[in-house]
């Protein structure tokens, strides 16, 4: 047989084709010898398709069918036929055609493999070692196929809405969005490095100072900081800017693309989506990416605890701190190891202490705080939380952060555990009116909540000195199903609002010429207004497909320790490299 490779696809057979001859190719998925005639499914890309030798009708053929093994590729040609009634296999899309093939030839060999393929106890490390070989896995292939069609309709809505698609470089200085840099030495410029772009913030902004006024990306981001199921050293952002806009037409034109994305994963959503104020996401839900599938709202007593005779939270409060409270219904015959149990996990997720009012099913209500409450506090608590028999209040206090994370992954917990959560609900909404700035204790200053390219509520730019804690930013997050899918700002577009901004977060005029001055510079020859965001396209994906991490829908993930299993990255440096690169490694003991 010519090796002509003109082949079909598998799946694209059917009984229309019964009769006519065909050339398939692909690895032999399964063999069974069944006393002598041999079934074999031929896997491509598309699918599979089942070719039978018996060596009544063909012994040559059915020769090397008997030297095939699992995972051999093959070349078969031959006539389609229909299957014989009771063989037809109604799961296969092909199921009710076959092939005896008139020729097969074996294109290579396969050793044995180091896990079945579609074995599910197979362990993650092993299959990204092998990622190749789970690539062939049918769940694996979906994943890049969904992806693929998810791209592909991106690009189309936004080449359609006028956007340029305009690449950026991989080899920049350091950008700005918190987390830690990967740097690459030079070898060219002794002691200097390069550092890999956490997004293509800065470029995209001098993009729109260049005239581009639409552009998009589908840009790599490279982040070293802590993993997560949801995160990875290098992830992709569907990158976009835009100019001459404010917030709604960015989030107008975000709204039609996550439509065609969702679409193209069979998923219809309709926007406009809801906008909820970044405050209301804190108070509600203890989250700035709130899951609003499901109820279990916080609500506030600090002015309750506040008038109580209660030290301790009286102390946080005085400090600045606040009472929050969640209510969990139909929970009130936890035992006490229960109880136990979740006090831990409060402690876990950081609170100091967890207290509680237990509203027990014959009516009567036990709490360890209520010696330090009077009759009308307690029955205001009841009202706020509107509780009823058999549910159960608990309290943390705190200061906001720790009360709205604790509280926040309380809710979800028990969002999760008393299956509150309607998994078939895509929930998008937009979270605007984030603050600008928040305090880091650890810094000792006020640090941007984005980046510091973004722009405060123009109400609010008089603050940017006297009252920093409470500017807001014309910033925005989508979120799905309570995962922060994507963010942006309208960005600032004048030189004085910027440098009162770097100002602010404590950047020394010579920390912004080091680090950004020819984005400073830039601004300085006629900027168009401009505004943008970037969703995370792996993160989406990943919700897309219900995977669990969004490993699965990337080619060559690195593991959750950062590590690339398959090619061992990251690896040593030659003597001679590191000399090139002017570069002496410190033998500091590990700690
Ligand atoms: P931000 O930092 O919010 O914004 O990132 C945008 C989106 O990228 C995704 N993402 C990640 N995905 C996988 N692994 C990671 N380590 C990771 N980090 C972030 C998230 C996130 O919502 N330049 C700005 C955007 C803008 O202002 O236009 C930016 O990068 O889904
Ligand atoms: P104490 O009087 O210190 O034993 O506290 C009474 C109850 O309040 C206990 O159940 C503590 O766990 C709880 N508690 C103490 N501090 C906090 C806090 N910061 N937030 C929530 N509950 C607390």
């Amino acid at each position: 047989m010519e090796l002509a490779y003109k082949k079909q696809n598998c799946t694209e057979l059917t009984e229309d084709n019964i009769g006519a001859d065909a050339v398939l190719a692909g690895w032999a998925s399964t063999i069974r010898d069944l006393g002598g005639i041999i079934f074999v499914e031929v896997r491509d890309r598309s699918g599979l398709f089942q070719v039978v030798a018996d060596p009544q009708i063909n012994p040559q053929v059915y020769e090397t069918f008997q030297k095939l093994k699992t995972e051999y590729v093959i070349q078969v040609k031959g006539k389609i036929s229909k299957r014989p009634d009771d063989t037809i296999n109604e799961k296969l899309k092909t199921g009710r055609i076959e092939m005896y093939p008139d020729e097969i030839q074996i294109l290579s060999a396969a050793k044995t493999l180091p896990f079945q393929l579609e074995d599910e106890t197979v362990s993650e490390d092993v299959r990204l070692k092998y990622r190749y070989l789970d690539l062939r896995c049918e769940k694996t292939l979906n994943n890049i196929v969904l992806r693929h069609k998810i791209v592909t309709a991106i690009r189309n809505y936004l080449n359609s809405n006028d956007f340029l698609e305009v690449e950026t470089p991989i080899l920049c200085k350091t950008t700005p969005e918190g987390a830690r840099d990967y740097l690459v030495p030079s070898r060219v410029y002794d002691g200097k490095f390069f550092a890999l772009p956490q997004s293509p913030q800065i470029f995209k902004q001098l993009l729109m100072v260049g005239g581009i006024e639409k552009y998009y990306q589908i840009a790599k981001c490279f982040r070293d900081e802590d993993l997560r199921s949801d995160r990875q050293p290098e992830f992709t952002q569907v990158d976009l800017e835009m100019s001459f806009v404010e917030q709604d037409d960015v989030i107008k034109v975000t709204e039609g693309l996550v439509k065609e994305a969702f679409k193209a994963a069979g998923v219809e959503v309709n926007p406009p989506f809801k906008r909820i104020t970044w405050h209301e996401a804190m108070d509600k839900y203890g989250s700035d990416k709130p899951d609003t599938r499901f109820g279990l709202e916080l609500f506030d007593v600090t002015d309750i605890m506040a008038a109580s005779t209660f030290e301790a939270f009286k102390a946080v409060i005085n400090n600045g701190g606040t009472v929050r409270a969640i209510k969990i219904p139909g929970i009130a015959s936890y035992s006490r190891k229960e109880m136990d149990d979740i006090r831990n996990l409060a402690i876990k997720f950081g609170a100091k202490g967890l207290a509680w009012v237990t509203y027990m099913e014959d009516g009567s209500v036990k709490s360890p705080v209520f010696k330090f409450l009077n009759e009308e506090q307690i029955e205001e608590i009841q009202k706020r939380a509107d509780a009823n028999k058999g549910d159960i209040v608990f309290f943390v206090a705190d200061n906001p952060k720790v009360v709205f994370d604790v509280l926040g992954r309380f809710r979800l917990y028990f969002g999760e555990r008393l299956n509150l959560i309607d998994k078939d609900k895509h929930d998008l909404l937009w979270v605007v009116d984030f603050p600008l700035f928040e305090y880091s204790a650890e810094e000792d200053r006020y640090v941007s909540v984005h980046h510091p390219f973004t722009m405060p509520a123009y109400e609010d730019i008089d603050k940017l000195e006297s009252d920093k804690a409470h500017v807001k930013s014309i910033a925005y997050d989508i979120v799905y199903n309570g995962v922060e899918l994507g963010g942006g700002s309208i960005r600032i577009h004048s030189s004085e609002i910027q440098e009162r901004v770097f100002k602010a977060i404590g950047l020394t005029d010579e920390d912004i010429k080091e680090k950004f001055e020819f984005l400073v510079q830039a601004f300085q020859y006629g900027t168009p207004p401009h505004g943008g965001l970037a969703i995370g396209l792996d993160r989406l994906v990943a919700l897309l497909t219900r995977s669990n991490s969004i490993r699965d829908v990337i080619a060559f993930p690195k593991n959750s320790q950062a590590k690339d299993l398959m090619s061992n990255a990251p690896g040593s440096a030659s003597e001679t490299q590191l000399r090139e690169l002017h570069i002496k490694l410190r033998n500091v003991p590990k700690v």
